[in-house]
């Protein structure tokens, strides 16, 4: 494992404290990829459980998820009403490199991730209710997922953005992150309190579900991993528009600074 090697090859200059939280960063040139890739991961290890209060940056893991509500097909809305994610800071992190000319980044990671908390399941659409001869699907419990082996990887735009207070930012555009990704493990799923009408079919649907994820996955996972995304970016994206880039960016980066 290369994980830990650039901590002797880098001189830390960067310090971040507080009464919990603790960063310390490698400053690296931009076409370093394995400072950048180190750099990277001390970013997301650094904000870690605690998050960095003085900055107003939360915590990646756990990532709280309050009211996250997810439509499937038009047909059902799942929403995590209180809830957690746990596990980006374990991720491997592969690779991250951006190329500041074209103003685009590249990032690889490899996580084992576990959503769990108290779910709804809503229902209105007719034609689903149709299909299941008048029944509703509704519930309300504990549900669980869990995805072992997740490997993400993005291509996002972004630039060296100079503000008001005169600092340059690395800014990502948020909007416009590509993404693909892929199961190298598996996925498990877990939930209570599932009725169809007013049988209660947790069990059924769950084995259905378990036996079945990757067709699940393939079928339906698309909107969840989307939304799992745009959080990931959100969080881990705190630090970026926070710090100013000449505590972790050798380059000077005034020559492709903009507003
Ligand atoms: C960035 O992209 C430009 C144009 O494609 C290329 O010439 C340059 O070598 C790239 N820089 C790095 C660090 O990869
Ligand atoms: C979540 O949604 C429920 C039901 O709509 C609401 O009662 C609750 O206040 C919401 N919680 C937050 C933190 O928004
Ligand atoms: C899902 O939620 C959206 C937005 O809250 C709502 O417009 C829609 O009707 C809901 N759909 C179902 C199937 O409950």
């Amino acid at each position: 494992m290369i994980v830990k090697n650039f901590a002797v090859l880098f001189t830390f200059t960067f310090f971040v404290f507080s009464d919990t939280a603790f960063v310390d960063l490698p400053k690296c040139k931009l076409d370093n990829f394995e400072c950048m890739r180190g750099l990277y991961e001390s970013v997301i290890h650094g904000i870690g459980k605690t998050g960095i209060p003085e900055l107003k940056i939360p915590p990646v893991d756990p990532i709280k998820l309050t009211n996250v509500t997810v439509n499937v097909l038009g047909l059902v809305n799942i929403t995590m009403v209180d809830g957690v994610a746990k596990g980006v800071k374990d991720c491997i992190f592969e690779q991250f490199r951006v190329n500041i000319t074209e103003e685009r980044g590249h990032q690889e990671n490899t996580c084992d991730i576990s959503i769990k908390g108290h779910y709804k399941i809503e229902s209105a659409s007719p034609l689903l209710e149709a299909l299941l001869q008048g029944n509703a699907i509704s519930g309300e419990g504990n549900g669980k997922i869990k995805i072992e082996k997740l490997h993400l990887k993005f291509d996002f735009p972004f630039y060296a953005q100079k503000r008001d207070d005169g600092e340059i930012y690395m800014k990502c555009i948020y909007d416009l992150i590509k993404y693909d990704y892929e199961i190298r493990g598996k996925v498990g799923f877990f939930a209570d309190n599932l009725y169809l009408g007013n049988q209660e079919i947790s069990e059924t649907i769950m084995t259905m579900l378990n036996e079945n994820w990757q067709f699940v996955m393939s079928s339906f996972g698309q909107p969840f991993v989307d939304k799992g995304v745009e959080l990931y970016f959100k969080f881990a994206g705190y630090f970026f528009d926070s710090v100013p880039a000449r505590n972790y960016i050798l380059d000077d980066l005034t020559p492709y600074a903009r507003p």
